[in-house]
């Protein structure tokens, strides 16, 4: 299946595409989880990203385009993927389409997660991440580790992310609100959009994500 994952900054898209990307055996593509290794290997594209992520803005489309591109043209995601954080604007949403339809192929659904805002505050404040994979992700209260500062997963350090600051995030959401939530409306007028409730346990929102699935494929 050929999937996008939409929801505002903490909202537990990346909790949620590790699993279901597990489960459905395809890739989880996440742009700020590719940009967040180009900063910690120090490639170009870190450095141009590190400052617009900082500051709680996009980066510019045709640098994140390009990356996009390059990780769908990746074999593994040829019978399938789960993007999480990409497309995040109308621009992004449409050159999607378009890569898309170079190879002949569309999405099979979006599955949008809705949080209120309060929540995601504190989703974010808790959040820490391991250094070795930045798809194991950890929250102080909600998804503990069992030894505090070390991932379940793989041993690595935990650590908070930079843009996790309040200011930070209270731009992330001002984004998300003029930005992305418009490519909500762009999909529902294509009928992909599932809108999933993600309050509740993280393996409660696992099961309305896979019964939403479900429901696609039998569309
Ligand atoms: P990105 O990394 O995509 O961040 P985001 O969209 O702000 O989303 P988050 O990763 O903060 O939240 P999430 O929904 O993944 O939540 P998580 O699962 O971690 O982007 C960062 C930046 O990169 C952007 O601001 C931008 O600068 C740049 N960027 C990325 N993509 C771009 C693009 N396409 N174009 C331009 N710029 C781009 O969960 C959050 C916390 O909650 C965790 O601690 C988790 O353990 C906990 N949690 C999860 N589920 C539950 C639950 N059910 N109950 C309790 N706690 C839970
Ligand atoms: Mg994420």
């Amino acid at each position: 299946m050929r999937i996008v994952l939409v929801g505002p900054p903490g909202a537990g898209k990346g909790t949620q595409a590790h699993v279901l990307a597990k489960t459905l055996s395809i890739p989880h593509i996440s742009t700020g989880d590719l940009f967040r290794a180009n900063i910690s290997q120090g490639t170009p594209l870190g450095l141009e990203a590190k400052g617009y992520m900082d500051a709680g803005r996009l980066v510019p489309d045709e640098v994140t385009i390009g990356m996009a591109k390059d990780r769908l043209a990746q074999e593994d995601a040829a019978h399938g993927f789960l993007l999480d954080g990409f497309p995040r604007n109308l621009v992004q949403a449409k050159a999607l389409d378009e890569i898309l339809a170079e190879s002949g192929i569309a999405l099979n659904g979006v599955l949008d997660l809705e949080v209120p805002e309060d929540e995601v505050v504190k989703r974010i404040a808790g959040r820490r991440l391991c250094r070795n994979d930045g798809s194991h992700v950890f929250h102080v209260h909600y998804n503990a580790p069992s030894v505090e500062g070390v991932c379940d997963e793989c041993g690595g350090e935990l650590y908070q992310r930079a843009d996790d600051t309040e200011s930070t995030v209270r731009n992330r959401l001002e984004v998300y609100h003029t930005e992305t939530e418009p490519i909500i409306e762009y999909y529902a007028q294509q009928g992909l959009v599932t809108t999933i409730p993600a309050l509740g346990k993280v393996d409660e929102v696992t099961q309305r994500a896979v019964d939403a699935l479900e429901q696609r494929k039998q569309a």
